[in-house]
């Protein structure tokens, strides 16, 4: 089945980031001229993906409508003769149908996934961190490829990066074993372990796709660390009912969600080579 509909989580408080998320949604910021968001719904877009459903919050309006007709701007546009700046904000507003969708309290990103479950119905659909850009080493869309290994092998698959040791604790780890390269069958997911809790150095990465399974689980999902539902335990859930692949990033992530991570993406990608 196609993958037609990507969920955007771009809800969060982004606490890392105050005091500019006080009036400033991170999704917002500029990499290299362009909010961090079009950026992520480009690459969905890239994957073959028609309708991009954000999941906001209140205050966080400004990140859907950036991608919203603006009426106003563009008459004042065209009477200023800037045919060009009007056409550039075309392409942008007729990038996707773009559906909004509140999560009404920051419950954590399995939270946030939930929230789109009426909107994506039921048909398998991606997941892309509103807060995380992907430049892959050959320039194609990641998210094309997870939508691909989909494809071919009928699981959920979760994007994967080998990370340093020393960085294991901060990341949701993927356990498995490669079966194609670069293609690994999952066996346990666990969130921020220690080093000694796991054998595995792959970090999920920020892009998903999954079976519409997954909000069944996320249904059943307690809150866990830090009172969220964590998406991780409703993909170990899926995992061990239908499986789970890892498919392994060749390229860099950039997590704009603090300031070390916006300042290298911009410094990383100020020659974009895959625009
Ligand atoms: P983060 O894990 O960075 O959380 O979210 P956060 O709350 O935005 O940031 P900090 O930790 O307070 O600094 C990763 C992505 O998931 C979204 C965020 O908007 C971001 O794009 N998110 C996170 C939600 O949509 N809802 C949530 O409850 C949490």
């Amino acid at each position: 089945m196609k993958v037609r509909k990507a969920v955007i989580p771009a809800a969060g408080l982004g606490t890392r980031m105050l005091p500019i998320t006080s009036v400033v949604a991170k999704e917002l910021l500029p990499v290299c001229g362009r909010p961090v968001i079009e950026h992520v719904v480009r690459e969905a877009v890239k994957a073959g993906i028609e309708e991009i459903i954000l999941v906001i919050s209140e205050g966080k309006e400004d990140v859907s409508n950036y991608f919203k007709p603006n009426k106003q701007l563009e008459s004042t546009l065209l009477k200023a003769g800037k045919h060009n700046e009007l056409r550039e904000l075309e392409e942008i507003w007729n990038l996707a149908t773009i559906t909004v969708v509140y999560q009404n309290e920051q419950l954590g990103l399995g939270h946030a996934v939930l929230c789109a479950k009426e909107a994506v119905g039921d048909e398998p659909f991606a997941v892309l961190l509103g807060d995380s850009i992907i430049q892959t080493d050959n320039c194609e869309s990641f998210t094309a490829k997870l939508v691909s290994a989909l494809d071919t092998y009928g699981k959920s698959v979760v994007g994967v990066q080998e990370v340093e040791e020393c960085l294991i604790h901060k990341y949701g780890i993927f356990e498995g074993i490669e079966e194609q390269q670069g293609v690994f069958n999952g066996s346990k997911l666990i969130e921020k372990p220690t080093e000694d809790e796991t054998n595995s150095n792959l970090a999920f990465c920020a892009r998903y796709v999954f079976n519409p399974g997954i909000f069944y689980f996320l249904e059943q999902t307690n809150a866990g660390r830090n009172n969220e539902i964590q998406l991780t335990d409703a993909m170990q859930q899926l995992l061990e009912s239908e499986g789970l692949n890892g498919v392994k990033l060749e390229g860099d992530r950039y997590d704009i969600g603090d300031s070390n991570g916006l300042l290298l993406a911009n410094l990383s990608l100020t020659d974009f080579k895959c625009e």
